[in-house]
């Protein structure tokens, strides 16, 4: 029978398999205590971020949210860089785009693209929940055909930027970073590390493909100064790339 799944649904059933699949690491006890210890007084969870979580389950969504340390990472890193103007590339059920939104000034605004209508409705539904549909603006769509409209919407520069979709298009969404950015932008790639699965340069793996082309593109580009962070906790082993804007 003829496979009738959209792109975004092949998406979705692909994450939702792979976590079925993976076989827990030895220490992934110790590292989700470790992350309830500093979660608990650190990142405290509340009613939305609860709802949220929930929300996602119920209606099926893969949790491959950020962990709730790694939401208030994302939350210190606005503070710190003081950002306004905030791109995020793959929503799902917006539990990232919260703790982000939550950290901008009086005025600030988020832009995040999904392109699953199903994870765009859960979203919608989890920041009105939480009061935030007034500075979040949820695009929906393929982020490389959402993306072209940003350049010429006054949005742009973008202080941060948060990719987190389909890691097999991050070198052509780092060039799109790079494109609505300015000098002192923030760029931050999630699930660059992958149980080390990116030190595989044989990976038939695309979406390991793409993180490997894109740390290659990040070391050639003179226009951007980068590191790696890698990272246990409650969602495995997995990592960030961490990125300035220089010129
Ligand atoms: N940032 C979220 C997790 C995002 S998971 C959080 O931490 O809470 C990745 C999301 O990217 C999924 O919802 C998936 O549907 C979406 N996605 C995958 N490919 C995409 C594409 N080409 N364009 C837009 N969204 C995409
Ligand atoms: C996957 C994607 C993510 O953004 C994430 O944080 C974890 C897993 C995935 O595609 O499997
Ligand atoms: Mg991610």
């Amino acid at each position: 029978m003829q496979d009738m799944k959209t792109e975004a649904e092949q998406y979705a059933a692909a994450r939702i398999e792979a976590a079925h699949l993976k076989v827990e690491h030895p220490m992934q006890p110790v590292w989700s205590a470790v992350d309830d210890y500093f979660g608990t007084l650190l990142a405290p969870s509340d009613e939305a971020l609860d709802a949220a979580l929930a929300a996602n389950t119920q209606a099926g969504l893969p949790s491959i949210d950020v962990s709730q340390l790694q939401g208030k990472f994302l939350s210190v890193l606005v503070h710190l860089t003081q950002a306004r103007r905030i791109l995020e590339i793959g929503t799902l059920g917006g539990y990232s785009t919260i703790w982000m939104a939550r950290a901008l000034p009086e005025g600030g605004r988020i832009v995040t693209l999904e392109f699953n209508p199903k994870h765009a409705d859960v979203a919608r539904q989890n920041l009105k929940n939480a009061g935030l549909l007034d500075c979040v603006d949820l695009r929906l769509g393929r982020a490389l055909d959402s993306l072209p409209a940003l350049a010429s919407s006054g949005i742009c520069p973008f202080d941060l930027i948060f990719i987190d979709a389909d890691k097999r298009n991050n070198p052509q969404y780092l060039e799109w970073a790079l494109e609505l950015s300015r000098p002192g932008t923030t760029i931050i790639v999630d699930n660059v590390v992958r149980d080390g699965k990116v030190i595989d340069a044989e990976s038939d793996d695309p979406d390991i493909q793409g993180t490997r082309r894109m740390t290659k593109m990040l070391a050639a580009e003179p226009r951007l100064t980068a590191t790696a962070l890698q990272n246990v906790g409650a969602k495995g082993y997995d990592g960030f790339v961490l990125a300035v804007v220089l010129r």
